[in-house]
């Protein structure tokens, strides 16, 4: 069990988020990352909240994602980590089960919401492992690597984030679009 401050929030009351871009050929500098600035603007758009962003770049390394999302969980107290990348089926893709290494709980219908949407849009959506889980304070989600499937994932799962943070004990997140579904208040 993981034991972190996770407040979720830095000193500013901004509620800290951690973006994981997992990527041997992105970490090495050979392409420019996209996903990285998708998934964050993304959440910019989604929350009207104040955000602070974590971001790392890490190869598809297994030990060193379990790292990343340990550090970002336990010493950086962010209450969100999203990933992308690393969640197909091919030998270098470990970032779902660096994922599963470091969470207490999995919680599959993150997975099973971004999957079901996602063979909507592409046949190849089945080859999808991503997961998500809580670690202390912070939920992690998995998400794959184009940018395109990442608002499409989230999409998927938005709804569901305000609610599993408050049950973290984390900040207070309100949705730019919409009210924010609390069926715990
Ligand atoms: N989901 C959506 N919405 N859109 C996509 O293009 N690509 C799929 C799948 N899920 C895709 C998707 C493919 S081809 C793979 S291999 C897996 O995500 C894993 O992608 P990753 O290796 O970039 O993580």
């Amino acid at each position: 069990m993981s034991t972190g401050p996770a407040s979720g929030a830095s000193s500013d009351g901004a509620a800290r988020f951690g973006v994981v871009v997992v990527s041997d050929r992105a970490s090495r500098g050979e392409y420019e990352d996209r996903g990285g600035p998708a998934v964050q603007s993304y959440l910019e758009q989604a929350f009207s909240s104040a955000l602070d962003f974590e971001y790392r770049l890490v190869s598809d390394d297994r030990a060193a994602v379990a790292d990343t999302l340990r550090e970002l969980a336990d010493e950086r107290g962010c209450c969100l980590v999203v990933t992308t990348g690393g969640t197909g089926p091919s030998k270098r893709d470990v970032t779902v089960d660096a994922t599963l290494d470091v969470v207490d709980k999995v919680l599959p219908g993150f997975g099973e919401a971004m999957r079901a949407v996602s063979r909507t849009k592409v046949p190849t959506a089945v080859l999808s492992r991503q997961a998500a889980g809580i670690r202390g304070g912070a939920l992690i989600i998995n998400l794959p690597g184009s940018p395109k499937a990442i608002d499409e994932c989230l999409d998927a799962v938005i709804l569901a984030v305000p609610d599993c943070v408050d049950l973290l004990g984390g900040p207070r997140l309100e949705l730019s679009d919409r009210e924010a579904y609390r069926p715990h208040d």
